[in-house]
């Protein structure tokens, strides 16, 4: 299938002789058991549950489970009957529901110590481990015509983490996971069956681009039995770890100046079956693929990959970013526009992606996006009680109603509102893995052993053990509304604690003080962000204070994104929401069928107001209502933020886009008041559910 090769003649020999290359010196490189052909992480991740959250966050997770997320294998069809577990429903060909599930829900039952949701996975984990084929296959596809790997990737990364946390899982899920291997190298090695399309299969060939384009998520599990339970099949590890990339869709190729489209794509048509660069431009595969380059480099040790994998991501921001943090694609990569969609599947794997560089590579710039991402658009997608999410968010969304045209590429007209299922079902089994994982990669330690990392910043606790002994630490803190961080660490021997300085501090106003000592300044590392502290054996404290500024971000057609410390801030519409029984997600005239709990709704928000208001930047001051212990509730529910922009406002000419949503804000000499000066609010944007986010500016 000639289109099906997207690499040219040469790349493909270049590719093949990294191929021998790697492969010989790997052989090589195993003479002591403890020397790995795998270059090591920048911060090492630690094993699922040694990291839970504290405070509001902590909140914010259990009211995850207790959500839709939690709440999924109780009710809907594609897990309570789905195809991996015996059942017969499976929303696409592709079968990927359980496995999206599963990957989200692992992290989530561990994190939050909840039994109801560890039985929900284990249920499904038995049942996988005790069904794999005769062939080595895993999954539902018993006709071989049928098999495409790519739905094991996210299914094998929650296997992962349910070892990582719970030994009893070890024997069965490894021993499983041999047998697979065995099974796709075979098949690697026959002409990459399942993995590029093959004769006879009843898969269409686009079916088989997203695993080829995915394969960083299942060589992140290789890499991952090889280096903690190789089971003696260490080299057929790399061989398959080799076959998977050198087969692959490789991001390497997209990232190059001159083919990465630095400009508007909106409006550009692409046919998703025949067009080479579909799976690059596609935004979930835009989220999955950013990790690419930290993976490959500990497979290939390419050097070059590091600058790759920074022009990858100032890329992909610059030219296709919303200021929130997520990548405009809606579904495939759009430019700035404001009326642009974000899918929340796209939100959480990006999240992913920049927390895992900033493991393997140790790039500050990864964890500072990681942090924008996650407390600015993630949030944003979903509802306060955890039961709503969108398939689609806008920076600029006054509202989330039925359209009466979709400004998507082919989303359907009630995207952006809130619910069980808005448009297809990806982003409803895919949503939960996002804040789970980031509570999970907010520490790491350091590749000598006796160093601990704290790399995304919030209130979380961590248990683990370096070379002097096992530490415990527990930050307190109401950040990222607030902007102290109080630490309490036990130790039974002296380490280095590392602590992230988010690039944005302010450092006249920022400081840090152990026990009851001085505050000193922060001196963060230029390249990872650390800043250092020697810790002793026993009971330390710590306190980091992060001063911030408000300032702004230039964006498109006279508008500006504000922020600061690490939230966004946009001008709220008040809103009010009205709910119905949740739809067919292929039908939207007809309620879904199945019951559902109460709490299971559509939400829909209208605009209480006018919302083409232009903000003057020079009048915004900055207040907070946050008490002196920083106690937060739902701080992201809309008006419950304790932190807000009072800014002078007016309202001026703004025409729609497509008739449907706002469009391009008058510009120039056209843009002036339309009545008097008000005062507007600009409130944390993962609050402003209905909002305009990309504003813009008036002298008044
Ligand atoms: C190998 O697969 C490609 C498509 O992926 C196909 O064009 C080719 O004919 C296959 N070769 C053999 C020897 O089966
Ligand atoms: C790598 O893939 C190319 C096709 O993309 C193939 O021609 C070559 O044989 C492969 N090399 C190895 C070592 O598998
Ligand atoms: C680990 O998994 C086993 C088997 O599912 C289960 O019985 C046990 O309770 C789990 N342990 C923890 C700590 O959750
Ligand atoms: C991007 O292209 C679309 C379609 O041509 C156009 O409407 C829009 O104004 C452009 N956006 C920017 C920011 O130039
Ligand atoms: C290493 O990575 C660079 C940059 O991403 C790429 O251009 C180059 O082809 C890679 N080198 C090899 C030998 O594959
Ligand atoms: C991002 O790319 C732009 C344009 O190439 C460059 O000016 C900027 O310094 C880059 N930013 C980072 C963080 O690398
Ligand atoms: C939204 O409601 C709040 C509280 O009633 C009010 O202070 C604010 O001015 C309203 N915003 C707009 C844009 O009307
Ligand atoms: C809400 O926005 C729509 C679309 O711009 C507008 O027509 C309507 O007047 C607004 N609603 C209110 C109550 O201002």
């Amino acid at each position: 299938m000639e289109h099906q090769h997207t690499t040219s003649p040469r790349k493909m020999n270049v590719k093949a002789f990294i191929f021998l290359l790697s492969t010989s010196t790997l052989a090589l490189a195993r003479i002591s058991p403890r020397d790995s052909a795998l270059l090591p992480f920048s911060f090492a991740p630690l094993p699922l549950g040694s990291v839970k959250a504290n405070g509001w966050l902590q909140a914010e997770l259990e009211m995850e489970a207790n959500g839709l997320a939690g709440h999924m294998h109780d009710f809907l069809p594609d897990i309570t009957d789905g195809n991996w577990v015996g059942g017969s429903t499976s929303y696409s060909g592709l079968n990927e529901g359980i496995p999206y599930w599963f990957n989200g829900l692992v992290p989530l039952a561990y994190t939050v110590d909840d039994e109801r949701l560890k039985e929900q996975v284990h249920q499904v984990a038995q049942y996988i481990t005790t069904h794999q084929l005769g062939d080595g296959w895993i999954g539902p596809e018993s006709d071989s015509n049928s098999r495409t790997f790519w739905a094991r990737y996210p299914l094998i990364l929650g296997l992962m983490n349910l070892v990582d946390a719970n030994s009893t899982w070890e024997e069965p899920v490894v021993d499983t996971l041999g047998h697979f291997v065995d099974y796709m190298l075979n098949r690697l090695q026959n002409n990459y069956t399942d993995y590029w399309y093959h004769e006879g299969s009843e898969l269409q060939p686009v079916d088989f681009t997203w695993g080829r384009v995915r394969y960083p998520d299942m060589i992140i599990s290789l890499q991952w039995l090889y280096e903690n339970h190789p089971a003696g099949k260490e080299q057929e590890l790399l061989d398959t770890m080799n076959f998977l990339y050198n087969g692959s869709i490789d991001w390497n190729d997209w990232y190059v100046e001159g083919v990465y489209p630095a400009h508007n794509l909106s409006g550009v048509p692409i046919d998703a079956n025949t067009s080479p660069i579909f799976p690059f431009e596609h935004g979930v595969n835009v989220g999955q693929g950013l990790k690419s380059f930290g993976v490959v480099r500990r497979l290939t040790h390419n050097a070059s990959l590091i600058e790759t994998a920074k022009n990858a991501v100032n890329w992909t921001f610059t030219y296709h970013g919303s200021a929130s943090g997520t990548v405009l694609a809606d579904e495939i990569l759009e430019g700035l526009d404001p009326w642009s969609g974000s899918e929340t599947c796209t939100a959480v794997e990006t999240m992913y992606s920049l927390s895992y560089l900033y493991q393997a590579l140790g790039d500050a710039y990864y964890a500072d996006r990681a942090e924008l991402l996650t407390y600015n658009a993630m949030f944003a997608q979903i509802t306060a009680d955890w039961w709503g999410h969108q398939y689609m968010a806008q920076p600029n969304q006054p509202f989330c109603e039925e359209l009466s045209a979709s400004p998507f590429w082919n989303v359907n007209a009630v995207g952006q509102t809130f619910g069980l299922q808005p448009n297809y079902p990806c982003c409803q089994v895919n949503h939960p893995q996002g804040l789970p994982k980031f509570v999970m990669a907010s520490y790491a330690t350091t590749s000598d052993g006796n160093g601990l990392v704290h790399a995304l910043l919030g209130p979380t606790q961590v248990s683990t053990s370096l070379s002097s002994g096992n530490v415990q630490v527990s930050c307190n803190t109401a950040y990222p509304f607030g902007d102290t961080l109080s630490y309490g660490i036990q130790s039974d021997g002296d380490f280095d604690f590392y602590v992230r300085v988010p690039s944005w501090y302010d450092p006249s106003s920022s400081s840090i003080s152990i026990n009851s000592g001085p505050s000193t300044v922060l001196s963060p590392d230029s390249q990872s962000g650390l800043h250092k502290l020697s810790i002793s054996a026993g009971q330390t404290t710590v306190t980091m204070k992060l001063g911030s500024a408000i300032w702004t971000e230039t964006r498109p057609y006279d508008t500006i994104a504000v922020h600061r410390g690490t939230l966004v801030y946009a001008l709220e519409i008040n809103s009010t929401v009205s709910t119905t029984p949740p739809h067919q997600w292929n039908n939207l005239n007809a309620q879904v069928t199945f019951p559902v709990p109460d709490q299971c709704k559509d939400f829909f928000f209208a605009n209480d107001t006018a919302w083409n208001f232009a903000i003057d930047p020079s009048t915004m001051t900055f207040h907070s209502s946050l008490d002196a212990n920083g106690d937060l509730s739902t701080p992201y529910a809309p008006g419950a933020s304790p932190l807000w922009i009072e800014v002078q406002a007016c309202l001026i000419p703004w025409g729609m886009h497509l008739d449907s949503v706002p469009g391009i804000p008058s510009m120039g000499s056209s843009r002036s008041c339309l009545g008097s000066t008000q005062t507007v609010r600009l409130v944390p944007y993962g609050s402003a559910k209905t909002r305009i986010g990309d504003i813009p500016t008036i002298s008044l």
